[in-house]
């Protein structure tokens, strides 16, 4: 069995959801977003570590926050950066080298299952890169200043979630070529595809969502889904 680590970015300001407290410490049926999502991964028997990058100014609030799950793993937060990526570069920093495959995952989505992480995981034992996606179901346009400029072909987009894996290795020369390149991806799998490496897709699920609006909020917390 490999020796697998939890990286989860939870350093958005979550100004989308028009609020003050950032969105990954509101709470969810009176848990906090980031407990809910962390303790899927603290509690999975196959992850010996997991790191947390918190807001920068909001690291002793995550570790008061994930304190009751700290018991019976590793769990460390760091200071995260101003880019997702750049907080994820942060966290893989407290990693410790002996991991060999790392496994991210948005703060925002505490609806993860053991499946899906289950389902990276065993992908990425093959092919050294997995993430897991959903076929799109709506008409994608791309539009300007209020004008559709194109549709796009939908047959083989498919939208992208967390939990994404890695061998521990990949991802870090990824993230380190993306730096050296001045590349800001919104995924960590995009630095991945950028070194040609290929890149293996497991199904996603529709209850994964990541909490970005005020609405997918009150959507989470009334149990409803989209
Ligand atoms: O909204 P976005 O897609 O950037 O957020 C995805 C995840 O990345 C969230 O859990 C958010 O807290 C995290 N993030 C981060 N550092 C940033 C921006 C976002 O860790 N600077």
């Amino acid at each position: 069995m490999a020796r697998v680590a939890a990286v989860v970015p939870a350093g958005g300001s979550g100004v989308r959801v028009g609020r003050r407290t950032p969105k990954q410490f509101l709470l969810l049926r009176g848990v906090p977003i980031l407990t809910a999502t962390v303790r899927h991964f603290v509690t999975h028997p196959a992850i010996e570590a997991v790191v947390v990058a918190a807001p920068v100014g909001q690291v002793e609030r995550a570790r008061r926050v994930l304190g009751p799950l700290a018991r019976n793993r590793s769990l460390a937060v760091v200071a995260g950066g101003i880019t997702r990526q750049e907080s994820v570069w942060r966290a893989m920093q407290a990693v410790s080298p002996d991991v060999e495959v790392i496994v991210v995952h948005d703060a925002v989505r505490p609806f993860v299952t053991r499946r899906l992480i289950d389902a990276v995981l065993r992908a990425v034992r093959e092919g050294g890169a997995a993430i897991c996606a959903l076929p799109i179901a709506e008409t994608v346009k791309r539009v300007r200043e209020d004008l559709v400029e194109a549709t796009l072909d939908r047959s083989g987009l498919w939208a992208v979630q967390t939990p994404q894996a890695f061998r521990a290795a990949l991802l870090r020369e990824a993230h380190d070529k993306a730096r050296r390149d001045g590349v800001v991806g919104t995924d960590d799998a995009m630095l991945v595809e950028r070194l040609g490496h290929p890149v293996t897709v497991v199904r996603g699920s529709e209850e994964n969502v990541k909490i970005t609006t005020v609405a997918d909020l009150r959507r989470a917390r009334t149990g409803g889904r989209r």
